[in-house]
């Protein structure tokens, strides 16, 4: 993919970019909101990191050239060349825009409110949202409403940051980003209402492989970390030697990596040393401690629950690809036993459960 992009590029720096003056201007679409009290929707290309959408441009011969796909972290210096050259750039957007403006506007009050009360009343509706999207089916929701959503909450590194993390994968980088989006919102739905972190926790989900980086990383070690996510110990066979030893020690090491790299922008420092057991299970079966649910925080159990549930391949979004999300993760399965404990299974199923009889009767009372 970045290889093709990087072909574009060359290409338009030979044939293209030539006398066009400049543009300099973002693109942005404006989508007015059914609601009144809800701001619209303005995606403004420079300034968002994750795309929306297929990005594109056509070209006067018809060709259509896709600069980023949905979910792919908007590298803003090749953005850029084509804006400068006044390219007219385009995006398809895959965002649900009404169900992403209900959900902005109550993440900006909750990470707002700093009276307990108003913070566990926005909590509740945040709770209700997600309900409506990602564990019923009265929303057309996809993951990547979330990932917005969740980005432009929360999503805090500076440009360097963006790109070393980038450099690393940027496979990773897109996975990590909406790992980290289920990560803060079953957070909330869990109880927890601090917003930094909640906003620690976010950056968390980028830094988990941080010693993988781009020295290191190839294909074989990101199978591997797919085939140990669907089958745990069963890794090795696709690696070299050298490869089993970083695969082995990247939990470990990835600690002192971030704590180098991110220690001063943490609220709560001491959750990057859940660094080290993000590939832990609770049958002790994970590695690199085999620890077991007993041994755990909730916060390190939510961090197994989603960072072992969620796919390192196949990430292509669409519009309307995660209609009951939460539900179907939660669902039983031989999978699930390993890595969800039965404490943050009752809560989250409670909140979203109680929430449905709840509206159940509301809609029974009002003769709906
Ligand atoms: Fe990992």
């Amino acid at each position: 993919m970045d290889k093709d992009k990087e072909e574009n590029a060359d290409f338009l720096m030979d044939d293209d970019l030539e006398d066009e003056g400049l543009l300099g201007l973002p693109v942005q679409e404006i989508v007015e909101s059914s609601e009144e009290n809800l701001a619209p929707l303005v995606f403004n290309l420079m300034e968002m990191h994750f795309s929306v959408g297929e990005i594109y441009w056509n070209m006067s011969s018809g060709k259509k050239i896709t600069l980023f796909h949905p979910g792919d972290w908007i590298r803003k210096e090749y953005l850029q060349k084509f804006l400068s050259a006044g390219k007219d750039i385009q995006i398809d957007s895959i965002l649900n825009e009404d169900y992403c403006s209900k959900g902005l506007n109550l993440f900006d009050k909750f990470l707002d409110s700093d009276e307990e009360n108003e913070k566990s009343k926005f909590r509740d509706s945040i709770i209700g949202w997600l309900c409506d999207g990602y564990w019923n089916n009265q929303e057309q929701v996809g993951l990547a409403d979330l990932m917005f959503v969740c980005e432009q909450s929360f999503f805090n590194f500076d440009g360097e940051e963006e790109k070393k993390i980038f450099n690393a994968s940027a496979d990773l980088m897109k996975r990590s980003s909406i790992v980290g989006s289920l990560l803060v919102s079953l957070a909330i739905v869990m109880g927890y209402l601090d917003k930094n972190l909640l906003k620690d926790l976010y950056h968390l989900s980028f830094l988990f492989d941080i010693s993988l980086d781009e020295n290191v990383l190839s294909t074989n070690l990101i199978n591997a970390l797919e085939q140990e996510r669907k089958t745990p110990q069963s890794w090795h066979s696709s690696l070299g030697e050298n490869e089993v030893s970083t695969f082995k020690s990247h939990s470990e090491l990835g600690v002192g990596k971030a704590f180098a790299f991110y220690e001063n922008k943490m609220s709560n420092p001491g959750l990057l040393n859940f660094i080290e057991t993000h590939h832990e299970r609770i049958n002790g079966l994970g590695f690199p401690l085999g620890l077991k649910e007993g041994e755990i925080s909730d916060l390190e159990g939510l961090i197994i629950f989603v960072n072992n549930r969620f796919p390192y391949s196949d990430m292509t979004l669409r519009h309307g690809d995660a209609c009951s999300y939460l539900r179907v993760l939660m669902e039983k399965n031989e999978e699930l036993d390993a890595v969800l404990t039965n404490r943050i299974k009752k809560i989250v199923t409670n909140e979203f459960e109680n929430r449905d009889s709840e509206h159940a009767k509301y809609l029974e009372v009002s003769g709906i």
